[in-house]
């Protein structure tokens, strides 16, 4: 049985992701600020994390108790300025890098060790977090500053370990229906589970940036 982490399983994508992927053989390890998850499952088990503080990250290390591990999906992240917000307000700045991009990266650093052969991390990141978007605009500023540097962080890791045949992917889910996306978003969280599901199976070349289960621009 393969055994996966996906963080940020209380509500939206990461909940609809771990509520698709343990109907597979699969264990999952779930995180949520609070430690719980509506989803109740033999081969499920929500444990607390808050990517914001590093001795909370190290206590989910120590809970987790060394085990090895086939896939990181790090989806846990937040948006905290309204959408028409374009000035940067240095507080919420440094609380979204906090989460998406420092915490997200301490976790990972120290769970590099626990990777089985074959392993994939994907790194939930946006088109808001991309140099390439068609539409860009001003709005979101810490929102887009933190899933970019998460990005690069990607193609980074996909070179440092290409020798471990670790694959690192970011994930694009696209506007979704969430309290981060809001009603009128255009995808289901249980569409975007799906393309996480179908890139976790597809073994995918490591070092891109995917939507919609295609390579897309940076
Ligand atoms: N929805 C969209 O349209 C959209 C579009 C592009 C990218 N994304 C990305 O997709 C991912 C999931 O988004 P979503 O829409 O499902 O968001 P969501 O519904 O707001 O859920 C966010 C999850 O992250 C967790 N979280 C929040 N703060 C945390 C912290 N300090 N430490 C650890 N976990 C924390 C939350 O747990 P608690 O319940 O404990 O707070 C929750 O489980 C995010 O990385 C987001 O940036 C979303």
């Amino acid at each position: 049985m393969k055994t996966g982490i996906i963080t940020g399983c209380s509500r939206g994508i990461g909940l609809a992701t771990v509520d698709l992927l343990t109907n597979d053989n699969i264990k999952i390890i779930g995180t949520s600020t609070s430690g719980n998850c509506s989803i109740s499952k033999p081969n499920f088990e929500c444990y607390r994390l808050n990517l914001s503080e590093s001795e909370s990250i190290a206590n989910f290390i120590k809970d987790i108790r060394n085990i090895k591990i086939d896939f990181l999906v790090n989806n846990a992240g937040i948006l905290l300025e309204n959408w028409n917000e374009s000035a940067i307000n240095l507080d919420h700045l440094k609380q979204t890098f906090n989460v998406n991009l420092f915490g997200t990266i301490e976790l990972t650093e120290k769970l590099i060790s626990n990777f089985n052969d074959n392993g994939q991390i994907i790194n939930i990141t946006s088109d808001w977090g991309s140099f390439s978007e068609k539409n860009f605009d001003e709005f979101q500023p810490h929102y887009k500053m933190s899933k970019s540097a998460l990005n690069m962080y990607t193609k980074l890791l996909a070179k440092r370990l290409e020798k471990q045949n670790i694959i690192v992917s970011s994930f694009d889910p696209g506007w979704t229906q969430t309290d981060m996306g809001g009603s009128d978003a255009s995808r289901k969280p249980t569409d975007v589970a799906k393309d996480i599901r179908n890139l976790l199976i597809s073994n995918p070349e490591s070092g891109h940036f995917w939507h919609r289960g295609k390579i897309r621009e940076w």
